[in-house]
């Protein structure tokens, strides 16, 4: 396999080390816009220097962000080049477009690392789907919001310095704000899901809610009562009725979730045959993600390309009650919906995530957590 790798930040930089004594595989050309040089690739600043490569069979896209990698990748697949990609933000977004072509040009395209970092989380999760129906997908899939909410838990590390640890480690994105406000978690449960159901999500009808309004008050009342605070995500599919959505969430000391430390992402899958199975491991950083690269590259040249069938675009709808931890705002309707108070924060009453989400986001302010089911 001769490669073209598109960008050399955190996750280009590890795929170039763990391809370097590889003999099945081989980085030929390096685009990127710093001024790099390498011993073993062509570094070049022009995208069309892959493009034009004959040589080059396999695209690994590791430069993030939807413009101009979207182009770079479909300009690729037409070239009958084989796409491996860790972006979850592009294959969330362009899934019903990029699926389809790299088909009809009988290309691979593969994106286990978009998911869990350095977990076999997709690859495994279209293994499972041979053998079952998935019922349900989820669990905590961003490693910068589990090491911030980890740390304001267990180290009583305030927020703004959290968030700063975990961009120096080189967990965050590059814009931070994709991982606290749960962007980076809607993707991939959006991503989840669609391999998961065989489906395509309308990613308008998946709300998400992240932590950046969470404050230390916050997580005294959790650890009052016995409770902790994850970004949580859920796919789920009844009867033909899918829902998905992205919030933080309250789970018991005790509970799986609850202990799941630093950067680490607790995956899970219920099937219909198997039950239950997590998966446990690094969501982020150079050298988990690039291993998920690899092994993907692995796996093209073993001629596994596609994780599932491509479904149908589908709604989801989030008619689930649950009940809410509410804080930072107020108004007539919550007032309405208040069971019980701690602190200055509200307990609600079961209400469906569909109303939920619909009043924080007339209510920037807020800050929301639902308990777990
Ligand atoms: N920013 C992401 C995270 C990187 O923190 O999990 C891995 O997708």
């Amino acid at each position: 396999m001769r490669i073209g790798l598109l960008g050399f930040g955190v996750v280009g930089r590890g795929v170039y080390d763990l391809t370097a004594s590889r003999e099945d595989m081989t980085v030929a050309k390096v685009v990127c816009l710093e001024d790099v040089s390498l011993p073993d690739a062509e570094v070049t600043k022009n995208f069309q220097d892959v493009l034009k490569d004959d040589s080059i069979d396999t695209v690994i896209e590791a430069m993030g962000g939807l413009h101009p990698a979207y182009e770079f990748v479909k300009a690729s697949i037409e070239a009958g080049k084989n796409i491996v990609t860790s972006n979850k933000a592009l294959v969330a977004t362009f899934y019903d477009e990029l699926i389809p072509l790299a088909k009809e040009k009988g290309v691979c395209f593969r994106c286990t690392a978009a998911v869990g970092g350095g977990i076999g989380w997709l690859s495994e999760l279209e293994r499972a789907r041979r053998m079952q129906t998935i019922e349900k997908v989820g669990g905590i899939m961003n490693g910068t919001c589990n090491y911030i909410l980890d740390s304001m838990t267990r180290l009583g590390l305030g927020y703004d310095e959290a968030l700063k640890q975990a961009q120096a480690l080189g967990y965050a994105e590059a814009n931070p704000t994709t991982d606290v406000e749960g962007i980076d978690t809607w993707h991939k449960v959006i991503l989840s899901s669609n391999v998961a159901f065989g489906i395509s999500l309308d990613t308008n009808t998946v709300p998400v809610a992240g932590i950046s309004k969470i404050t230390a008050a916050d997580v005294e009342n959790f650890t009052a009562h016995g409770l902790v605070c994850k970004l949580i995500s859920t796919g789920k599919c009844a009867e033909g009725k899918v829902s998905a959505y992205v919030q933080p969430t309250l789970v018991k000391l005790g509970e799986p979730e609850s202990a799941v430390p630093a950067n680490f992402n607790l995956i899970t899958l219920v099937g219909s045959a198997s039950g239950r199975m997590s998966f446990y491991g690094q969501g982020a950083g150079r050298y988990p993600t690039a291993y998920n690269v690899v092994q993907d590259c692995a796996d093209v040249l073993a001629g596994r390309g596609f994780y599932s069938p491509y479904g149908a675009k589908v709604a989801a709808e989030n008619t689930d009650s649950m009940r809410y931890y509410v804080s930072g705002a107020t108004d007539a309707w919550l007032e309405e919906n208040a069971a019980e108070r701690w602190n200055n924060a509200i307990i609600t009453k079961p209400v469906t995530v569909e109303a939920m989400h619909a009043w924080r986001k007339e209510n920037a302010d807020a800050f929301i957590a639902a308990f777990a089911e």
